[in-house]
């Protein structure tokens, strides 16, 4: 019922307004909890309310830090596992206000840390605040500003999960190229668990196998959607890779699918 009446929303182009009334009640939510928090971690750096509530649907500094501090945790062992021992160069693509970037630091001083995003109040705010992270700005499209073959790792958490088919295509393309040869690529998709989510006409594509996207706003907003059957990751978007790992539901609350993939 709820994805119907968005879906209607959508439809006439009232999504963006919906979403500024929604951002406000967050806040309004959170701001009793925010002041504790702030209160009990006296070192934390709060990102801009607005950044986080655009790159997580909510406007919780707790949220934001206990979730962060989980998939970092994730992100980190699956690195462990599948990248070599002489890891060193990481890049996070869409890393939106660093949720979990700031906890990589924290997690692993021996990488040289990287992010990316084409939100430039994301990038101006990450540069103020973490100055042994290097941030860059990108476009919608690629490429990063970054060498062939720079990067032992990249990962990217919810980005795909809001670009195009077309924007897939060419992503992948460039993330490929940054890779140097035997680097892991990790990437966060809305897979099999979200089908509950999907209205009659998208699952029928979606159990063909097929992309199924939710348009009719701001590409590469959080309420632009993709979802990604499996067949299409393995056998369209990571077709060129080697697949190491899927993990769906990687963290509590956290309803997208990691999927990590060795360039050959
Ligand atoms: C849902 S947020 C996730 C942010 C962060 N990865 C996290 O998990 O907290 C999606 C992020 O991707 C960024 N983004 C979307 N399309 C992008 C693109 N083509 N290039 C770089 N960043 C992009 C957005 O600005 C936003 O920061």
């Amino acid at each position: 019922m709820k994805q119907k009446l968005v879906n209607i929303i959508r439809r006439f182009g009232l999504l963006p307004l919906a979403e500024q009334a929604a951002y406000l009640r967050a806040v309004w939510l959170a701001r009793k909890d925010n002041e504790n928090f702030l209160a009990t971690n006296k070192s934390f750096a709060p990102p801009p309310l607005w950044l986080l509530y655009e790159s997580s649907g909510h406007a919780s500094y707790r949220a934001y830090d206990y979730s962060g501090k989980q998939i970092a945790a994730v992100l980190h062992g699956m690195i462990r596992a599948h990248a070599g021992p002489g890891t060193k160069t990481l890049l996070e693509w869409g890393c939106g206000p660093a949720r979990i970037l700031r906890q990589m630091e924290m997690l692993d001083q021996k990488l040289t840390l990287f992010g990316a995003d084409y939100n430039a109040q994301s990038v101006s705010w990450l540069r103020q605040t973490f100055p042994n992270i290097h941030v860059r700005q990108n476009n919608l499209q690629p490429p990063l500003p970054f060498e062939d073959g720079f990067f032992d790792v990249v990962y990217c958490l919810s980005v795909f999960t809001h670009l195009s088919a077309e924007m897939h295509k060419v992503w992948i393309d460039d993330i490929e190229r940054v890779l140097k040869p035997g680097g892991i690529f990790i990437g966060s998709f809305h897979g099999e668990d979200c089908i509950a989510h999907l209205l009659d006409h998208e699952l029928r594509r979606f159990e063909e196998g097929e992309l199924v996207v939710r348009a009719n706003v701001k590409e590469g907003s959080r309420l632009f959607c993709a979802f990604h059957p499996s067949p299409y990751l393995k056998d369209k978007l990571l077709a060129r890779f080697y697949v190491l790992q899927v993990m769906p539901n990687p963290t509590q609350g956290m309803a997208q699918t990691l999927w990590v993939a060795g360039k050959k």
